[in-house]
């Protein structure tokens, strides 16, 4: 089969697309003919070495396809559960961003036919993370504001989908003013220029006292500004941090506003479904930026790297 592979870390250049072996299935496991696949950022902090993974490695976690040998549509959950803890396609096993994957059988789901395998493909892993960070860690209400940082992201713009689904008020920041439209067309009420605006001041005059819930993936950059923006008692969930893991902590804030900070990492099964069932019912939707042919990863790469995407970074796989 053809994929694209990794043999060292480094930039997109150490991206080849080649031939790989087949994969073999273990027991309890299925083969999926990928059709779709889609870029996270996982994929580029693995290719750097971030962390460091056997090679030769077939980066990907997301990829929806057909069983191999039947026209049964599917999907797969990118998170493999195993007697209690979690590994990531493409992370700890080869992944998405080839013709063929073999996964367990469980971590495959029917896709309806209305779902295309490009939009199947794009949501799984944030849609995923972020169901989780809202609705599970959160515990998000219907008439809460939410602050969601750097739209451009892909777990952001799952957020948004998801917040608005569930009846949330919700505050976006980018870097650029062209995301921000692109961000009103889904439905934020606000957006910010977090280069240009001062977005604690901003959003607790929007939410009259601070947002409820702060979406942070993004780390030293805007933690402090997160904890400025919450009100009260408010909830900040972080999956990740894309500017660095150590900010400064500013604690008075923490106790002083008693705030709730959670951490929070992909999802589980039932963190799936849920973000899974609002895509099939078509109350939140992947926003997909760009489709490549599986044979452009490098430019796709290099997108996703200089933060040039809104949404989700598409490979179409024939
Ligand atoms: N723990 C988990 O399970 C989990 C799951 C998914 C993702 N993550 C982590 O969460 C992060 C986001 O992942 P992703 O795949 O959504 O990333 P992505 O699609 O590559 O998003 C990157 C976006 O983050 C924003 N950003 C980057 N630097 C920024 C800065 N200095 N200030 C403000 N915004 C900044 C930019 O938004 P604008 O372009 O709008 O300015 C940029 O486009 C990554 O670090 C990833 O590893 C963790």
């Amino acid at each position: 089969m053809k994929a694209i592979r990794i043999h060292e870390d480094g930039g997109p250049d150490v991206l080849r697309y080649e031939d790989a072996p087949d994969p073999e299935p273990g027991p309890d496991e299925v083969v999926v003919e990928l059709r779709a696949a889609s870029l996270n950022h996982l994929d580029v902090w693995i290719r750097q070495g971030k962390p460091s993974v056997p090679k030769p490695r077939i980066l990907g976690a997301d990829g929806a396809g057909f069983l191999a040998g039947t026209k049964e549509r599917v999907v797969i959950n990118p998170g493999l559960a195993h007697d209690g803890h979690v590994t990531v396609l493409g992370e700890h096993r080869d992944g998405t961003h080839a013709q063929l994957v073999a996964v367990p059988r469980t971590a495959v789901h029917p896709l309806p036919d209305h779902v295309s395998f490009e939009d199947a493909a794009a949501f799984p892993l944030v849609f995923e993370t972020a169901y989780r960070m809202l609705v599970t860690k959160a515990r998000l209400q219907g008439d809460e504001w939410v602050l969601v940082w750097g739209i451009g992201s892909g777990v952001a713009t799952a957020a948004l989908a998801i917040a608005k689904a569930l009846g949330a008020r919700v505050v976006v920041t980018s870097s650029s003013d062209e995301k921000l439209e692109r961000a009103r067309g889904l439905g934020a009420d606000e957006t910010l220029n977090h280069e240009r605006d001062d977005v604690p001041a901003r959003v607790r005059e929007i939410t009259a006292g601070g947002a409820d819930v702060v979406v942070e993936h993004v780390g030293e950059a805007t933690w402090a500004r997160s904890l400025a923006s919450a009100r009260e008692g408010g909830r900040i969930v972080v999956c990740g941090a894309t500017s660095g893991p150590n900010p400064p902590a500013s604690l008075h804030r923490v106790w002083w506003r008693e705030l709730e900070i959670h951490g929070s990492t992909m999802g589980t099964e039932a963190d799936f479904r849920g973000a899974f069932e609002l895509v099939a019912a078509g109350r939140a939707l992947p926003a997909v930026d760009t489709v490549f042919p599986l044979q452009e990863a490098r430019a796709a790469h290099e997108r996703l790297e200089r933060g040039g995407q809104f949404g989700k970074i598409v490979f179409r796989i024939e």
